[in-house]
C-alpha cells in the first residue's frame, strides 16, 4: 500500500468548540480521502483539510445509491489518552457492507492505521466534557460519471471526523416507541446487515410520522411475517424478560452492532441468560400483560445505550418498567462508557489507543 500523503492546513489555528456540539454539526480541520480505480486499486491516500467534493452530476452513486459508511468514536480517557472504541470490528464490517455493495474492499490495517493518523493529526478536537467525544465517519462510493446501472469501476473512500455532544445532556431519559409495520426497513437476504444509506432513507418517513405522534423512534418489524422485531430507530434491541435477557438473532435484515455484540459478551461474563432468537411483537405483550417484561433497551455507538419507557403496538400502549431506565440498562451503560473513558479496565482489549501517556502509538 501507497504512504499517507499529508496536505495539511496552514495556519490552522486554536480550536474553539461550540459550547453545545450536538451531533455531525462541526467538522475537524482534515479529512482522509482516497481513491480507487481498477487499473491502480486503492491508490492515493491522502490527509488533506476537509473541503468541497467536486463530482460530476451523473456520478454513479448519486443515481444508483452504491454507497455504504460505519460510525465509530474517539475518546479521551480520563487519564489524557486518546482512544478508539472497537475500531477493528468497524473497519470489518464496512469491508462486510462493502462486499455486499460491489465495493472493492481496503486493506483493514492500514484503515486502522490511517485513523490513528487522523485523529492524532486533529486530536485538539477532541471534546472532553462529560459524555462527549469524537465521531469517526468512514464512507465508500462509486464515483464513475456513467447513467447506467452496474458497479462503478471507480470509487473513493472518505474519512469525516466530528466532534459531537453528550447523548444525554440532561442524563439517562428512557424513549417512547412506536411498532411499526406500515412500513419495513429492509428485508432478510436484502441489505440491512449493511451500512448502506438506502436503509436509512427507506426509514425516515415512518420516522416522521412516529414523531408526528409524539414518538422518539420506530421499532421495526421484519418484513416477512411482520411479526418478530428486529430493531429500534437506528439501534439493535434487547428484551430483558423474567428468566432471560433476549435480542433478536441476526437473520440477514438486522445490523450486527458492534454495542450489541459488546453487550452480549458483558451480560453473558455477568452470569445472565442470554438469547439471540426471534421474538414477535405478540410474545412482548404476552409477558407484559403477565408482567414478565423488566425492560426493553436499544443498543448502538450513538447512544450506547438507550431504555425504552414506553411502547405502543396498534391500540396497545405498553408502560416499561415504570417508565424508568432498569438497572440492567443503566449497568450497561455504566460499564461501556466506563471502558471508553478510561474509568474501568479495558479487560477485554476492546480500545485501540491513539495516543497513550503522551505519545501517540503509531
Ligand atoms: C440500523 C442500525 N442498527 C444498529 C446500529 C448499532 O450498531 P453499532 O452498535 O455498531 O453502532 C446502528 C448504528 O450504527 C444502526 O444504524
Amino acid at each position: 500500500m501507497e504512504k499517507i500523503k499529508y496536505q495539511l492546513k496552514e495556519n490552522a489555528g486554536k480550536v474553539i468548540l461550540p459550547e453545545n456540539l450536538g451531533f455531525g454539526l462541526v467538522f475537524t480541520d482534515h479529512m482522509f480521502e482516497m481513491d480507487y480505480d481498477i487499473k491502480n486499486g486503492w491508490h492515493n491516500p491522502v490527509i488533506k483539510p476537509v473541503h468541497n467534493l467536486s463530482l460530476h452530476p451523473a456520478t454513479m452513486f448519486i443515481h444508483y445509491g452504491q454507497s455504504i459508511f460505519e460510525g465509530l468514536k474517539a475518546f479521551k480517557t480520563v487519564d489524557d489518552d486518546i482512544v478508539m472504541f472497537r475500531a477493528d470490528e468497524h473497519i470489518k464490517r464496512l469491508n462486510k457492507s462493502a462486499k455486499r455493495m460491489c465495493i472493492p474492499e481496503v486493506d483493514p490495517e492500514f484503515v486502522l492505521n490511517v485513523l490513528k493518523e487522523l485523529i492524532t493529526i486533529d486530536k485538539d478536537w477532541i471534546p472532553t466534557k462529560e459524555g462527549e467525544s469524537l465521531y469517526i465517519r468512514p464512507f465508500m462510493f462509486g464515483s464513475d460519471p456513467i447513467l447506467g446501472v452496474k458497479p462503478a469501476s471507480q470509487y473513493k473512500l472518505i474519512i469525516l471526523l466530528s466532534p459531537v455532544g453528550a447523548y444525554y445532556p440532561e442524563g439517562f431519559k428512557p424513549v417512547k416507541i412506536l411498532a411499526q409495520n406500515d412500513y419495513v426497513r429492509t428485508v432478510r437476504k436484502g441489505m440491512g446487515e449493511c451500512k448502506a444509506p438506502a436503509n436509512y432513507a427507506a426509514s425516515l418517513l415512518a420516522g416522521e410520522e412516529a414523531r408526528k405522534r409524539g414518538y422518539t423512534q420506530v421499532l421495526w418489524m421484519d418484513a416477512i411475517e411482520q411479526k418478530y422485531i428486529e430493531e429500534v430507530g437506528t439501534m439493535n434491541i434487547f428484551v430483558r424478560f423474567k428468566d432471560e435477557v433476549a435480542t433478536p438473532k441476526l437473520t440477514g435484515s438486522i445490523l450486527p452492532g458492534v454495542t450489541r455484540k459488546s453487550v452480549i459478551k458483558l451480560l453473558n461474563d455477568w452470569g445472565e441468560k442470554i438469547s439471540e432468537r426471534l421474538i414477535s411483537i405478540n410474545e412482548v405483550i404476552d409477558e407484559y400483560n403477565k408482567g414478565n417484561v423488566l425492560g426493553i433497551f436499544g443498543t448502538g455507538t450513538a447512544a450506547v445505550i438507550s431504555s425504552v419507557g414506553w411502547l405502543t403496538y396498534k391500540d396497545i400502549d405498553m408502560t416499561i418498567n415504570n417508565g424508568e431506565p432498569g438497572d440492567l440498562a443503566l449497568k450497561l451503560f455504566d460499564e461501556i462508557t466506563g471502558i471508553q473513558y478510561g474509568r474501568k479496565e479495558d479487560i477485554y482489549n476492546w480500545l485501540t489507543y491513539v495516543v497513550k501517556q503522551g505519545a501517540e502509538v503509531l
